[in-house]
């Protein structure tokens, strides 16, 4: 069986998606069928009809989602996909001087996974860009173990 993972970004300055593409690549490796178009609309999402979803996206402003991310977001939530069950993940990215609003872009993806019904596979990755000069490099355990997570989960 083929599991079809679809990908979406949302970022500022390019790094979620240098990392959204990292995780094409290495989820690729792994076997998974991928799709990630960082431009891709909500009707083409939902024809793709995804076996799991992953979110990438870094925050901006003061706890919000990246602009290149909000109308899909929006959509998704005016004309909510019939996704419950749908396994996802979410990567954020950000900077925890940020304080209570560090990652929250990415937490606003979980609250639509949650709307939507979509179950998250593993706990959500939160990348700190004052830790870290490599979040490609230090999301590669997280998607290592997503990919083994989702083949458990869908092949029989
Ligand atoms: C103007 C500005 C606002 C930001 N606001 C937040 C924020 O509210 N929360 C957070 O965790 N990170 C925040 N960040 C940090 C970015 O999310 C972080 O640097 C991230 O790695 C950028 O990824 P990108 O290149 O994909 O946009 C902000 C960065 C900038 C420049």
């Amino acid at each position: 069986m083929t599991i079809h993972v679809v990908i979406i970004s949302g970022t500022v300055f390019g790094a979620a998606e240098d990392v959204a593409h990292h995780a094409a690549e290495l989820l690729t490796d792994a076997g998974l069928q991928v799709t990630y178009n960082p431009r891709i609309t909500h009707a083409e999402l939902l024809a793709l009809q995804p076996d799991a979803l992953l979110s990438v996206t870094s925050t901006t402003g003061m706890g919000e989602l990246p602009e290149n991310l909000q109308p899909l977001f929006a959509q998704l939530r005016e004309r909510p996909p019939q996704w419950h069950g749908l396994l996802g993940g979410v990567i954020g990215l950000g900077d925890a001087c940020y304080g209570e609003d560090f990652c929250a872009g990415a937490e606003m993806m979980r609250e639509l996974y949650e709307e939507l019904g979509v179950v998250e596979l593993q706990e959500i990755l939160r990348l700190d860009a004052s830790e870290t000069v490599s979040p490609e490099q230090d999301a590669e355990p997280w998607l290592a173990e997503f990919a083994e997570s989702l083949k458990a989960a869908l092949v029989q």
